[in-house]
């Protein structure tokens, strides 16, 4: 079968591999599931890999099948799987769980280790295939009418995922009612943070790169949410103006925007950053005065990455609760389809050069 595959450590490398197909009997103890592959959706990971900045191949392999963010159809189960059945719309997890004392109890999305395996990035193969097999313990159930919009649940679970974890976090306050919190950056994260954070009943501040009239402004805004302009508007400016914010989410890839995030926080807020940048970028910060108030304001700024099986749990029931509060809205962000895994050129053309793209995504197979 085909796949789309890179050379880590070899800058463009990204080219259609052959592959023998799996089996569920790939999968020892009876628990695997096959998937027949539907769409697959690419993010700036995925960009990352194909520069040789990021991303290592399988112990034995000279290459790595990308994609992380899958979407399929079961086609067989092994004789241990009672929670999915063939026919079942699914969606795996990323991260397998390697060593430390965080992957023995199923949260490997919180090791400790150095080293991690993480199915299309690190040291496993991914998605973008016609098949793949893994254990059931790994894969989700996605109901039929969400099939549609399947394809956004893997970075939804980086979403959940980092609300959850503000919120886990505020348990020290005893008693926080977060009314008002910002986005700091308007692509697929950024948007589907706006959107869970509306499903919780908070004011929403996005602020998003692009001047208005921009197709992503007019996302949040019918999210009942106000979007901003960086250049018009900083984080702690719109703080004085519709804030302070309880909450901020940080998701826009650019990390001085972390900094401008750290100084629009409320007295006892959660800033939450998202965003996996790889470069080396050095700013001057206003550093006394951001300790200041962190230190005088209970402030708590918290990293997350990834998201274990829970939060694809909760992706999912987001993701009709969302079909039922802002019907059609979801489907919106599927901007850019490229049909059939011999077009990986044109997928990573698109990816280099987003030019207005939300999400862009492999339609490998028919829904
Ligand atoms: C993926 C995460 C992953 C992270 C770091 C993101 O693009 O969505 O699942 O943990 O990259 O590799
Ligand atoms: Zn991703």
């Amino acid at each position: 079968m085909k796949a789309i595959a890179v050379v880590p450590g070899k800058k463009n490398s990204v080219h259609l591999a052959e592959l023998p197909k799996p089996s569920v009997s790939d999968v020892p103890n009876g628990r695997g599931v096959l998937v027949r592959v539907l769409r697959v959706g690419v993010d700036g990971t995925d960009r990352e890999i194909n520069d040789a900045v990021y991303g290592a191949p399988p112990p034995g392999s000279d290459f790595l099948v990308l994609g992380h963010e899958g979407f399929g159809r079961v086609e067989a189960v092994g004789p241990r799987v009672t929670e999915l059945a063939p026919g079942d719309y699914a969606v795996a997890t990323v991260r397998r769980p390697g060593m430390s004392l965080y992957d023995l109890i199923g949260t490997q999305d919180m090791t400790t280790d150095d080293t991690y395996l993480e199915r299309g990035i690190n040291l496993l193969h991914g998605f973008l295939t016609e098949h793949y097999v893994d254990d059931a313990d790994h894969i989700v159930k996605v109901p039929k009418g969400a099939a549609g919009v399947g394809v956004l649940l893997e970075p939804l679970t980086v979403v959940e995922k980092a609300i959850a974890q503000g919120y886990e976090i505020q348990r020290r306050l005893r008693v926080w009612r977060p009314r008002r919190a910002a986005v700091v950056g308007t692509g697929t994260i950024g948007l589907l943070a706006t959107l869970v954070l509306r499903l919780r009943g908070l004011d929403v501040v996005a602020f998003g790169k692009q001047p208005t009239p921009h197709k992503n402004a007019e996302l949040v805004q019918a999210l009942g949410a106000r979007y901003v302009t960086t250049g018009e508007f900083t984080v702690a400016h719109g703080a004085r103006q519709f804030g302070p914010f309880d909450l901020i989410i940080e998701g826009s890839g650019f990390s001085p925007l972390v900094f401008d995030a750290m100084q629009g926080l409320a007295k006892n807020g959660v800033l939450v950053l998202t965003s996996v940048t790889g470069g080396d970028r050095k700013i001057e910060v206003p550093a006394d005065k951001l300790n200041l108030d962190f230190v005088l304001g209970n402030r708590v700024m918290v990293g997350s990455v990834n998201a274990g099986r829970e939060y694809f749990e909760t992706g999912v029931r987001d993701m009709a609760h969302a079909e039922s509060a802002y019907p059609g809205w979801l489907a919106n962000l599927l901007t850019h389809p490229v049909i059939g895994l011999e077009r990986y050129d044109e997928l990573f053309a698109k990816l280099a050069n987003p030019n207005g793209a939300i999400k862009i995504y492999c339609e490998v197979a028919p829904l």
